[in-house]
């Protein structure tokens, strides 16, 4: 069996890699996450007792910390999640973004490098650093733009964008200069379980729920692709094992949506699901003020991991987006927990100037 160190294991899409490689004995798995807001060991709650799974809270900065669980644990591979990952949040204070994202994948780069460098000549071979990445890194589509390819030039609109942009190029230089065998990854809006409800799709699921406000921005028209979390956890774990070093690779769910189409078809579903006898959910939709430089449209073209590795999608956005109501209807403890304590303080920091009726 091979070991994965895992990054921001904690968080939305690395807690749900985590609890499928474990479910299908995909790797053992040594967890690093700082525990930021956005991380989770409730959702890891299942492995407990499970003696392949270990966690430490720390920081992917921390270089010597990060090159001695790499000497004690001896992965085969590296899967970089870690990152600050919201976008409003880093347009309010970037700070925490350069660090973590690009400072911190830079000290991971160096503790890795050092670890590799220092392997056998058949094991340097069989390593793996994945970088997690995102599809924002290439910018904003028209309307009628074709789809980003991995060729696409990087052109960042947010400062989240920015950094994560320049930690896949830090990740670039050192397989291009050390040789490390890098593979990374651009992915598309992810949706699913698990997923912490600043983010559109789950904080319009529990809003609707709790008959509260649906705040859309500006017109609602922009488009983003989704990604079921576990196809895109599928996708990852097939770049491990079969992806071409040194190559990068889209993942996208091929399910272009606007944000007011998701918001009506979320309000649809819980019409059915939890009938109000007074409203109807579309009528909790409120149009506030819009993003700071808000991205227009991303749409990923995947056709390279589908023609070279095989993978697609197995989920429409209809049945990924009934299982995520589902989920979170039936998650209450979870839900519960997360929205206690400082989530409270940023709804407030970020919907108070934008929620004008
Ligand atoms: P998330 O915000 O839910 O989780 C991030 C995790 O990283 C948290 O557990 C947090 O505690 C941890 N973390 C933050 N800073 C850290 C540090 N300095 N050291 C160690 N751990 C740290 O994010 P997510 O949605 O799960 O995204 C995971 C990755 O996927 C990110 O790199 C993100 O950029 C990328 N991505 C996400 C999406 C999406 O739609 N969610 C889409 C494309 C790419
Ligand atoms: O495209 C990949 C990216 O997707 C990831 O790299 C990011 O980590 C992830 O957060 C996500 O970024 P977005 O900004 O696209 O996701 P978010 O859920 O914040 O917003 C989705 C769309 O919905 C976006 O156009 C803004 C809009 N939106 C968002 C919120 C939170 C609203 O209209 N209202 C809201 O309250």
């Amino acid at each position: 069996m091979k070991t994965f160190l895992v990054t921001g294991g904690a968080g939305f899409i690395g807690a749900n890699f985590i609890l499928r490689a474990r479910r299908n004995k995909w790797a053992n798995i040594i967890n690093l996450d700082k525990l930021t807001y956005a991380g989770n060991l409730q959702t890891l709650a299942e492995l407990q007792f499970d003696r392949d799974y270990k966690f430490f809270q720390a920081d992917i900065g921390n270089l010597e910390f990060v090159k001695f669980l790499l000497t004690e644990y001896q992965p085969d591979a590296v899967v970089n999640f870690a990152a600050e990952s919201h976008v409003d949040r880093s347009i309010v204070k970037p700070d925490d973004f350069i660090q973590t994202n690009v400072v911190g994948t830079f000290q991971l780069l160096e503790a890795t490098k050092s670890y590799w460098q220092n392997l056998p000549p058949q094991q340097q071979d069989h390593f793996r650093f994945l970088h997690v990445s995102t599809d924002e890194v290439y910018g904003t589509l028209s309307f009628t733009a074709p789809a980003f390819t991995e060729q696409t030039p990087y052109t960042p609109n947010s400062p989240y964008a920015a950094s994560k942009a320049s930690s896949d190029h830090l990740v670039r230089a050192y397989h291009h200069t050390y040789k490390l065998p890098t593979l990374t990854t651009n992915c598309s809006n992810n949706y699913g379980s698990y997923q912490f409800p600043e983010k559109l799709i789950p904080l319009t699921i529990l809003n609707a729920l709790e008959g509260k406000q649906l705040p859309v921005y500006g017109s609602g028209q922009n488009v983003r692709d989704w990604l079921y979390v576990e196809d895109h956890c599928d996708a990852i774990n097939l770049v491990l094992a079969e992806g071409q070093v040194g190559e990068t690779y889209n993942i996208g769910g091929e399910s272009e949506k606007n944000n007011l189409e998701v918001v009506e078809k979320i309000c649809a579903i819980l019409d059915r699901l939890a009938p109000q006898p007074d409203f109807k959910h579309s009528s909790l939709i409120t149009f506030v003020k819009d993003r700071p430089g808000h991205d227009l449209r991303y749409a990923i073209d995947c056709n390279k991991i589908k023609r070279e590795l095989g993978w697609q999608p197995q989920e429409s956005f209809d049945s990924g987006l009934m299982k995520t109501i589902n989920w979170y209807m039936s998650n209450t403890a979870w839900v519960d927990r997360v929205k206690s304590g400082a989530y409270q303080d940023w709804i407030t920091q970020n919907y108070a100037s934008r929620i004008t009726s």
